[in-house]
């Protein structure tokens, strides 16, 4: 009666499930009907969105997307790619975290082209390779669930200011430059924004890597570092 659909099992099993419950409630399931879809309702709303996986163009396996992609230069380590299976190139870029290095991927990096070069896949679909890939070469990392946002919103420099470098950077706490220390700031930048970007990056004496948001990509980071050089009107 049934077929093997696993949306219309999932259903059935719901039903059944709760339907007896109710019943032994007490009342009868006529005046109860409006309860029990009530209670149901959450139920079947989870046994749905658990049966329909795909989303919107995100169909292809990080196993399918590798092999049709990235696999040319990440099979062979062509043109600098971090080769699969090569752990001790991935561990650093590891540790940044799945969505950092999606990020990356889709915006691209140096000779990397921007995802790839697979202008159609979705954001998904390249974490889902990058995941393929890595858990080849020293990560355990855990596939994305359709539907789940992975790389987290664009932040403006001034938000990532407030919310991870005004607490030290406003107050001097720690030892942190001072906004309002214009001669200091002048003089940390005088080697040039990449250079202390990359030292922030690593993070300094009591300052933590990365200013201690450890998702911030390293545009982010610069961008923030320029935005809080221009705010302290140092040069
Ligand atoms: C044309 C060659 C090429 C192709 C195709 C390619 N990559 Fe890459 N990829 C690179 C290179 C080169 C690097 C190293 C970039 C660097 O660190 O300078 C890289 C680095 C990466 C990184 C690490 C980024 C980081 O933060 O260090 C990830 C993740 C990645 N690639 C994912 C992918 C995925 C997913 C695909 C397929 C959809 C793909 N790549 C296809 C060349 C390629
Ligand atoms: C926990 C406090 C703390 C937080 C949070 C913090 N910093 Fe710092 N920062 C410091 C301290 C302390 C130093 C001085 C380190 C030293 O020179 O020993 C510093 C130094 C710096 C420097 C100068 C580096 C150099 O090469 O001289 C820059 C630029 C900087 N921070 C940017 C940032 C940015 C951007 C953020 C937010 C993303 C941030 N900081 C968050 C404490 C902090």
């Amino acid at each position: 009666m049934f077929s093997t659909n696993p949306r219309s099992l999932a259903l059935a099993s719901a039903v059944m499930v709760i339907a007896p419950v109710a019943l032994a409630m007490g009342g009868s399931p006529k005046s109860d009907d409006a309860a029990v879809s009530a209670r149901i309702a959450p139920v079947a709303k989870l046994e749905l969105a658990g049966a329909a996986p795909k989303v919107a163009g995100g169909a292809r396996s990080g196993e399918e997307l590798v092999k049709a992609v990235c696999s040319a230069c990440h099979g062979a380590g062509v043109a600098g790619a971090p080769k699969i299976g090569d752990k001790a190139a991935w561990a650093p870029r590891i540790g940044v975290g799945l969505d950092v290095l999606t990020k990356t991927a889709i915006a691209g990096k140096n000779a990397m082209p921007p995802k790839g070069g697979a202008a159609d896949a979705t954001e998904l679909e390249i974490a889902r390779a990058i995941v393929f890939m890595t858990n080849q070469s020293g990560a355990s990392f855990k596939e994305p669930a359709a539907g789940v946002k992975i790389v987290a919103t664009e932040r403006s420099p001034e938000q990532i200011a407030q919310m991870a470098c005004l607490k030290c950077h406003e107050t001097g706490e720690k030892g942190a430059p001072k906004l309002s220390d214009k001669a200091a700031w002048t003089q940390r930048i005088s080697k040039g924004l990449d250079a202390v970007t990359k030292t922030v990056i690593r993070g300094h004496g009591n300052m933590p890597a990365r200013g201690g948001l450890a998702d911030l990509t390293d545009a982010e980071l610069k961008a923030t570092i320029a935005y809080l050089v221009k705010r302290v009107g140092a040069n």
